[in-house]
């Protein structure tokens, strides 16, 4: 499709499934796509295998219902705090109103709801359990990590076929991957390990060499520093594999550092200001363009201690995460969360 083909996931993992987590790769039907970009979340169920497409249970209309007021509020953003208060109480009003079904705007809803194909349903079920029953889903380039607030415990473990519609459905990076993919896409599920991010680094290849390494979490870790030779090494070692057979060479490819000290490939991403240079410049990096030195050292950029105070700016995906609090309505003092969000909003400024 792309010049950037050899960097989606179902191109690069071949080459180095024994140095990445255990993955499979499902060549989605042009209906999941379009599940995938319709309106509303409407999930599987036993019974909607054998209903007709429209007929929603009355569950499902209900979820629907509390997701689309909830995005009705905060794609508002910019509006007034008076605004946002009346926004506020339609989430919580159209909440309440699920219990009475029969209103218009359920009808309404179950006009452009799509359910997800039975046939791939089975495939990710199957694949789930293969993978020891828990998974981490993405397509082609991009995790859902926007939408990880959908499930429990924060985080992108998926234990069934559910979870991962709830997921995909409500990211935008996701929307904007089938955007830029219009065929070919697929869904690669990767058996889950917890995975602290202090084990994370991001390497960046130019010219086949392996020039600059950033810790990916903004968080400080004491204990990182004295443990730099062996990031290092490793992140070498896992260098050296991918330059022999990756096709490109730039690029730059993410990694999880085992407590034995090895590194496992997560990702590989282009050579592009679009891929997050973290705790480098895109300068920088390319200014790094000569390979003249045959054994350089990269250079390691950890999060110092100094560093810390600006690690709370801004949280990764802010811009598109719901915060918790709108989605569990119910128990809060509306006048109260629009208060801390003022306090917050000036902290920020
Ligand atoms: N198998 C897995 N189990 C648990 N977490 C994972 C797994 N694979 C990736 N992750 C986490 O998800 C993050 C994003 O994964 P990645 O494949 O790079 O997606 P994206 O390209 O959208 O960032 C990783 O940095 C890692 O923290
Ligand atoms: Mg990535």
């Amino acid at each position: 499709m792309s010049q950037f083909a050899n960097f989606e996931f179902q191109n690069w993992y071949p080459l180095f499934k024994h140095v990445s987590p255990k993955a499979r790769v499902l060549v989605a039907p042009e209906q999941f796509r379009e599940y995938l970009l319709s309106d509303g979340l409407l999930l599987h169920t036993e019974e909607s295998d054998s209903e007709t497409e429209w007929n929603t249970p009355e569950t499902e209309i209900q979820h629907i219902n509390k997701k689309r007021a909830t995005d009705s509020a905060i794609t508002n953003s910019s509006a007034s705090d008076n605004d946002n208060i009346k926004n506020v109480k339609n989430i919580k009003n159209n909440i309440n109103d699920n219990d009475s079904e029969s209103d218009s705007d359920s009808v309404e809803a179950s006009s452009f709801l799509k359910k997800p194909p039975a046939e791939f349903h089975t495939l990710i079920e199957q694949a789930i359990a293969e993978l020891d029953g828990a998974v981490m889903p993405k397509l082609n380039w991009s995790a859902p990590r926007d939408a990880a607030w959908m499930l429990p415990g924060n985080s992108l473990k998926c234990i069934n076929a559910n979870d991962i519609y709830s997921a995909l459905k409500s990211s935008d990076y996701i929307v904007h991957d089938l955007q830029l993919q219009p065929e070919n896409v697929v869904l690669v599920l990767r058996q889950w390990f917890d995975l602290h991010p202090a084990t994370e680094f991001r390497c960046f290849v130019n010219n086949g060499e392996l020039i600059a390494i950033s810790q990916r979490d903004m968080n400080y870790y004491d204990f990182l520093e004295s443990r730099s030779s062996q990031i290092i090494d490793a992140c070498k070692v896992l260098a050296s594999t991918i330059v022999s057979k990756f096709p490109e060479n730039m690029f730059v490819f993410d990694i999880h550092l085992t407590k034995k000290d090895k590194a496992f490939l997560i990702d590989i991403n282009p050579w592009n200001e679009k891929t997050d240079s973290i705790l480098f410049t895109w300068d920088e990096l390319n200014l790094e363009n000569t390979s003249t030195t045959e054994s350089a050292v990269p250079e390691l950029r950890l999060v110092s201690k100094e560093d810390r105070t600006r690690t709370f700016s801004s949280k990764p995906h802010s811009t598109s995460q719901v915060p918790a609090d709108f989605v569990d309505m119910e128990k809060g003092d509306l006048q109260d969360l629009i208060e801390q969000m003022k306090a917050q909003r000036a902290k920020e400024a």
